[in-house]
């Protein structure tokens, strides 16, 4: 099970600044939302804010409202720098929303969340209750189909070392189906307007690089249920597999994601 006690200002920070992948899959999400200037969004697990604030100045403007949630207050402290009078980001968890109304909300979203969460039924049940009627909800995770590159390279690396497959051992670790996706928003009583599968090409400048990104995006989950030792032995033997995935422009590694829109019947 993923840890959210690991996080570090360090960490926190090195997100901030390398969630780039992830401001771009969420990109996808807010278009897909088609906020209009004045509605409310909830963002939950919003990091640093970066999507947040995106969507309070260019979707809902001023006259909108946007609130993001997330539990680690490190990353919180980061977000409030951003608030701005109709945005703001409190520390709290998807599986308990019941500091907000019942429709409270036009739209929620959850960009890279939704495959660290281990209970989907409770989550999209509490969204399904913040909405209001006709409310969207969006949605983007790891396919358990699909793994990304780096998480068969993670797999391979375990079962050489005679680990075998462990499902948090990487950055991903409930993903989803696409069927299984479709079937939770429509047994939590939603709509589902439209799944797909993106593929992206992600460069990053060196396997060190890939290292940072995935121990920031994990919250230091990354390979963390390994003593240290064991753990260092896996790093460099990863670093050896990434070094195949090396052209011209740095290392390329493909990143599969399901994305999903839904809306609650009005
Ligand atoms: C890869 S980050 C994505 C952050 C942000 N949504 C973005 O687009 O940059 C995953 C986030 O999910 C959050 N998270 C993990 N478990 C959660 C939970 N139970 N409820 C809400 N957020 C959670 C983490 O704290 C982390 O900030």
């Amino acid at each position: 099970m993923p840890s959210l006690a690991l996080d570090t200002p360090e960490l926190a920070e090195q997100y901030d600044a390398v969630s780039d992948l992830q401001y771009e899959h969420g990109q996808h999400l807010l278009n897909a939302l088609q906020l209009r200037p004045g509605e409310s969004l909830l963002d939950i697990g919003a990091g640093t804010g970066r999507l947040t604030e995106l969507a309070a100045r260019h979707h809902v403007g001023p006259t909108g409202r946007v609130v993001g949630i997330e539990p680690l207050p490190l990353r919180v402290d980061i977000a409030r720098k951003r608030a701005s009078p109709w945005h703001h980001a409190e520390v709290g968890r998807a599986e308990d929303l019941s500091r907000f109304a019942a429709g409270a909300f036009d739209a929620v979203i959850l960009n890279s969340v939704y495959h660290w969460l281990p209970d989907k039924d409770a989550v999209l049940r509490q969204a399904w209750r913040v909405l209001r009627p006709g409310g969207r909800i969006a949605i983007s995770s790891a396919s358990r189909e699909r793994p990304h590159d780096l998480q068969q390279l993670v797999a391979d690396v375990l079962a050489q070392a005679g680990l075998g497959r462990r499902g948090g051992s990487g950055s991903t670790p409930h993903p989803v189906t696409f069927a299984e996706l479709a079937a939770q928003l429509e047994a939590a009583g939603f709509h589902v307007d439209d799944v797909r599968l993106r593929r992206f090409a992600d460069r990053f400048a060196d396997a060190e690089a890939v290292r940072v990104f995935s121990q920031a995006s994990s919250f230091g989950n990354f390979l963390g249920e390994f003593l240290p030792d064991v753990r260092t032995g896996l790093l460099a033997a990863l670093e050896a597999r990434i070094g195949a995935h090396r052209n011209a422009d740095g290392i390329l590694l493909h990143r599969n994601l399901l994305f999903a829109l839904a809306h609650k019947p009005a």
